[in-house]
């Protein structure tokens, strides 16, 4: 039988949410390894929020339309023409919502396999687990005692920037999009608070949430929710821009009442956060996440849709906020 790699491309640029039918599920020989690549079969893709904006001809790095979609995967090494890799290995690296690929083996990152489930590469020890350590422990410095709110904090990145914040010692302020999400955060992940941004009065529940004020803000949301932060925030806050959410899907970012005159009254630091920037950091950031991992103190939660052609409709569904936790594929079985 003819073995063929089963890819999803771009099919067309989406006005506002994607759609199923700007995806293609397309059929391609299975790629041949060169010296120094390795062929390999995936076994888990990463579904990102990030990945809407190069959907956008006006990206800063657009897709072309036919392109492979992007993702960080984790995949088994079948052969391997390098010698630092050996079929059965573990790796991760970008290798797109695709079955096999021919990768460089300098660009992928192999796995020990008895740290923790493959999934975690893609998640707590992956880019969700590293934006939420260096994105507040390096950024924000957060001191113990300190209220620190943490916007979109069900999420994949969000889950863990709050619990990590708790471990500093923080009083730690989770906000999602409904009650069910909110009442998740203080439940399972023991926040001090959780507030619904969706409430009538979210001023009012930030309040009383945040009886000190706001010394550090963790932000993946951005928009009104932001305005109604800032408002709290306290002398010498430290604000984390990682993700803007509430805007990736509009086609003309939302306008309204904004203040940032508190980032001048209150000496405030606003800082645009990049993961790529903080390489240098990667290795000891992962290590101490393994070892919240492992001792307990980190729960993470997945949700894991099956097979290639189940991928659009699950980045689709994550955009619309049905994932709880980190969205993942599970492209085939170790
Ligand atoms: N700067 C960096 O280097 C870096 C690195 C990694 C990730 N990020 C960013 O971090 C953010 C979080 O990523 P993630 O992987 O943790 O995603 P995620 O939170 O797991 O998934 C996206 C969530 O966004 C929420 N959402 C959708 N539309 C929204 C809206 N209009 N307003 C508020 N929330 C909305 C949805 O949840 P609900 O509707 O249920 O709330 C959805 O579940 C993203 O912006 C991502 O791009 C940045």
């Amino acid at each position: 039988m003819t073995v063929v790699n089963r890819q999803i491309t771009l099919a067309a640029r989406p006005s506002g949410y994607p759609r199923v039918s700007d995806f293609q599920l397309v059929y391609r020989p299975l790629p041949a390894p060169e010296a120094g690549e390795a062929l390999v079969r995936a076994l888990y893709l990463s579904l990102d929020p990030g990945l809407r904006e190069p959907m956008n001809a006006s990206s800063a790095t657009p897709l072309s339309l036919g392109d492979v979609m992007p993702a960080a995967v984790v995949a088994v090494v079948l052969r391997s023409l390098d010698a630092s890799l050996e079929p059965g290995d573990v790796v991760e690296g970008m290798l797109g919502w695709q079955e096999y690929a021919a990768a460089d083996t300098h660009l992928l990152r192999r796995i020990e396999p008895d740290a923790a489930p493959f999934s975690t590469a893609l998640g707590v020890l992956g880019t969700p687990g590293l934006t939420a350590f260096l994105g507040l422990l390096d950024l924000c410095d957060p001191q113990p005692g300190e209220t620190v709110v943490v916007s979109e904090a069900a999420g994949a990145v969000g889950m863990l920037a709050g619990q990590i914040a708790r471990i500093r010692g923080c009083r730690v302020v989770g906000v999602a999009n409904s009650d069910t999400m909110a009442a998740w955060l203080f439940d399972e992940l023991s926040l001090d608070a959780a507030v619904n941004s969706r409430s009538q009065d979210l001023e009012g529940a930030l309040a009383e949430s945040c009886p000190r004020g706001v010394d550090v803000y963790f932000d993946n949301v951005g928009g009104a929710l932001s305005d109604a932060v800032f408002r709290r925030i306290n002398s010498h806050a430290r604000i984390a821009v990682c993700g803007q959410l509430s805007q990736i899907n509009l086609e003309v970012p939302e306008l309204g009442p904004r203040f940032l005159g508190r980032l001048i009254s209150q000496q405030a630091s606003m800082y645009g956060f990049l993961l790529v920037g903080f390489s240098e950091r990667f290795a000891d950031a992962r290590k101490q996440m393994a070892s919240w991992l492992a001792q307990g103190q980190l729960k993470y939660y997945e949700e894991i849709a099956q097979g290639i052609e189940s991928a659009p409709q699950a980045f689709i569904g994550m955009l619309h906020g049905r994932n709880q936790g980190k969205q993942l594929v599970q492209i085939s079985e170790m």
